[in-house]
C-alpha cells in the first residue's frame, strides 16, 4: 500500500489548481447527523479534508467538535448522511475497520497507558509502512530521552507527543488530532506546533480540532467553525482572522 507518496502528489495538484473545487477529498462528511440518545448533536454537518491539506475544526466548548471526530471514527453512529474516505463509503463501518483504512485518531485524553513505557507504546502499535521507531525518536528527541519512562512519569506535553508519535507508527493517511494543545504550557505548545508544521511539510493530511485559535490558524490551510452542531463558517484562516463577527459569536474571541 503506497500511503506516504499520495499526499505529495495531491499537494502539487492542489497548488497547481489553486482552490479548485475538484481537489480530491480524502475525507468527506456529507450532511451527517449524530445523536446522543434523543439529543441531536450534529445537524447536517458537511465538511471535506483534501489530500495533503490541514483542516481545522474550531468552536466553543460543547459545539460538537469531539463528536464530529468520534463520528468519523465510528465511535458515535451516523444517523443521517454519509461518510466517505478516499472515495469509498465508510458510513457505519466499525471503528477498527476505519482505523485500518489509515485514519489515526489522537483523542482528547491522549490514550497513554499508565504502566507502559514510551518504547512499549511505540513498539506495540508499529505496523508495516508506519514510522520506524528510529525515525520517531529523531522527530521527537524528548521521547528518545524518556524511552524507559512509564505513562504516569510523562508530562502532559510528553504524553501528547507520545500519542502523536504512536499514531505515526500506524502509517496514517489521515491524522486526526483532538485539541493537541489543551492544558499545555506555551513553550510546549510551540514544540507541538513545530511538529505539526513538519508533518504538514511532509504532506501528511490532518484534521485538527482546536480551541487554541492562533495555533490552528498557524497550521491550517482551511478552517471550519462549528457552533451548536452546525457549520457556521468555512474558509481560509486569514479570512477568519478578519471576521470579527464570526470570531466573536462562535469562538468567543
Ligand atoms: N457521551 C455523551 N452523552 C451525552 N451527551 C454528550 C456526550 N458527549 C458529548 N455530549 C454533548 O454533546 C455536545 C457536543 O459535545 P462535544 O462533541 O464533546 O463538544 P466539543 O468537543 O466541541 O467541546 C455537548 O452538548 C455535550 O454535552
Ligand atoms: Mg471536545
Amino acid at each position: 500500500m503506497s500511503t506516504t507518496g499520495t499526499g505529495g502528489v495531491a499537494r502539487s495538484a492542489l497548488s497547481a489548481a489553486g482552490s479548485a473545487p475538484q481537489a480530491p477529498s480524502l475525507l468527506a462528511l456529507d450532511a451527517v447527523d449524530a445523536y446522543y440518545d434523543r439529543s441531536h448533536v450534529l445537524q447536517s454537518l458537511s465538511m471535506t479534508v483534501e489530500s495533503g491539506a490541514v483542516v481545522a475544526l474550531l468552536g466553543r466548548n460543547g459545539a460538537g467538535k469531539t463528536t464530529t471526530l468520534k463520528t468519523v471514527m465510528g465511535i458515535v453512529p451516523v444517523r443521517g448522511g454519509a461518510l466517505r474516505f478516499d472515495g469509498a463509503d465508510i458510513t457505519g463501518l466499525a471503528t477498527h475497520r476505519i482505523a485500518r483504512l489509515g485514519i489515526a485518531y489522537v483523542p482528547e485524553d491522549r490514550g497513554v497507558f499508565a504502566s507502559l513505557t514510551v518504547q512499549e507504546h511505540l513498539t506495540l502499535a508499529n505496523v508495516r509502512g508506519g514510522w520506524p521507531i528510529g525515525r520517531v525518536y529523531e522527530a521527537f528527541p524528548r521521547l528518545a530521552e524518556r524511552r524507559d519512562h512509564r505513562g504516569t512519569q510523562l508530562s502532559g506535553g510528553e504524553q501528547q507527543m507520545l500519542s502523536i508519535a504512536r499514531a505515526l507508527t500506524l502509517a496514517p493517511r489521515l491524522l486526526i488530532l483532538d485539541e493537541p494543545t489543551e492544558g499545555l504550557a506555551p513553550v510546549i505548545v510551540e514544540e507541538i506546533a513545530a511538529i505539526a508544521e513538519r508533518l504538514k511539510a511532509q504532506g501528511l493530511t490532518m484534521l485538527l480540532v482546536e480551541q487554541n485559535y492562533p495555533f490552528a490558524a498557524r497550521i491550517a490551510d482551511r478552517v471550519y467553525v462549528l457552533g451548536k452542531g452546525r457549520i457556521r463558517w468555512k474558509g481560509a484562516p486569514e479570512d477568519l482572522d478578519a471576521n470579527e463577527e464570526v470570531k466573536h459569536t462562535w469562538l468567543g474571541i
